[in-house]
């Protein structure tokens, strides 16, 4: 079977080491090549679909204001029957802050302890405080980094969340190829995988018994999945849900108004017609400068990876293909001298499906202006731009004790 299945895909080098593993580890090797989803070799990175780009209006704060008192009822109303879950996104690899653990067990603190796991849930903690019920929370990592992201929430008693709230469950894993095609081992007995990115969480929390239960004992109608990385972020937020849900949308997605109209951002806007999001790759030039009626820049609002999904909407979705997305990244691999080998400069592609990429799906999206300033510090970097520095300062204008 496994044979068979590394010929299909002309992956044979994987067993090149065969010989010198021990049982324990050849059964290892076999059951992991046997779990390993091989169609991601398919993707050719050109298959995310291309359309007629135009621009979709956003809420604006001031719209915002104007109505928050009614948007902040409605949506204390919903999460008070617990219809939200929050979702944080907490499987990435975090490579650019280099550090060996999950990201969200970072120390942002300056005099004190203050990790960023600590601030997304002391926020969301004001939520549950404001509705008088605890808002169900999932925490989707990956093989490469659940043990350490439950362990450590374990040990700091999940921040004062109740944890009868809390469920955990793990995002698939693919294959990590050199540039040629070729399947590496991260080890002689073991393949080189990567979590298989941000898109695929709704299909692994499904898989997931504990995490389904918590999804229908609720009967959960709105899930709002929020990155591990900005810890300025308002995690259900009453207004937001209010605004989302009372006009009917059937995603909500928190955005910023661009600094500059090249900020490397993804855009909201529509393609074809239904709500999508464009890279600022593809964002032309007259696009970017492009005003509407009233002199406003018409693709001025940038998506900070907090949307509000119907769930209606993520079970008609469920079965639906996203994009296959090629990323070229630094993956320590065995040569096939069986040296190992760390490389200096990107040698592998990783394949990612994502998030954003959903949002084409929905036949409506509501883009909800956020104070930039009050609500964006991610953690990209150790240091300059979107880094602990930048999102420590942000926390200290926002009142925050480091
Ligand atoms: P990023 O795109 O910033 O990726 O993730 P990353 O892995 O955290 O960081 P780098 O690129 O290696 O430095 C945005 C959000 O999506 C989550 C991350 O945990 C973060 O909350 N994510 C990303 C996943 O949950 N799974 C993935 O496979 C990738």
């Amino acid at each position: 079977m496994i044979k068979e299945k590394l010929e299909k895909w002309g992956q044979t080098q994987l067993l090149k080491f065969e010989n010198e593993l021990t049982e324990e580890e050849k059964t290892a090797l076999y059951k992991q090549i046997e779990d390993l989803d091989f169609s991601y070799l398919n993707a050719s990175g050109d298959d995310v679909p291309k359309g007629e780009i135009t621009p979709i209006k956003a809420m604006t704060i001031t719209e915002i204001e104007n109505q928050r008192a009614k948007f902040e009822e409605e949506g204390l109303k919903i999460l008070a029957r617990q219809e939200v879950g929050a979702l944080l996104l907490a499987g990435g690899m975090g490579t650019r802050l280099g550090s060996d653990n999950p990201k969200g067990m970072y120390n942002i603190g300056i005099t004190k302890d203050v990790y960023i796991f600590q601030r997304l849930i002391e926020n969301l903690l004001d939520v549950v405080k404001a509705c008088g019920k605890p808002v169900p929370l999932f925490i989707m990592t990956s093989d490469k980094n659940h043990k350490a992201t439950v362990e450590f929430l374990k040990e700091h008693k999940y921040f004062g969340y109740d944890e009868n709230y809390i469920k955990f469950f793990m995002q698939e894993t693919a294959p990590c190829v050199d540039l040629n095609g070729k399947i590496l081992l991260e080890e002689k007995g073991v393949v080189a995988t990567s979590p298989n990115g941000n898109g695929g969480w709704f299909n692994s929390l499904l898989a997931n018994d504990e995490a389904k239960a918590m999804l229908e004992k609720f009967n959960i109608k709105w899930l709002n999945v929020f990155a591990v990385d900005n810890v300025l972020q308002r995690i259900a937020d009453p207004a937001f849900v209010g605004a989302t849900a009372c006009g009917g949308y059937e995603i909500g997605s928190k955005v910023i108004r661009k600094v500059d109209p090249y900020e490397k951002v993804g855009v909201m806007c529509n393609k074809n017609g239904k709500p999508s999001i464009v890279e600022y790759i593809d964002l032309t030039e007259e696009m970017a400068l492009q005003v509407d009626e009233n002199g406003e820049r018409a693709y001025n609002f940038g998506v900070i990876l907090n949307y509000l999904f119907k769930v209606e909407l993520l079970q008609e979705i469920k079965d639906k293909k996203l994009p296959i997305h090629i990323v070229t990244k630094k993956v320590p691999y065995v040569d096939e001298n069986g040296q190992k080998v760390t490389p200096e400069v990107p040698n592998a592609h990783k394949f990612e499906m994502l998030c954003v990429d959903m949002i084409e799906f929905a036949s409506s999206c509501l883009p909800f202006e956020v104070v930039r300033e009050k609500e964006f510090a991610p953690i990209k970097n150790k240091t300059g731009v979107d880094s602990v520095e930048s999102a420590q300062k942000l926390l200290i204008q926002n009142g925050y004790k480091l």
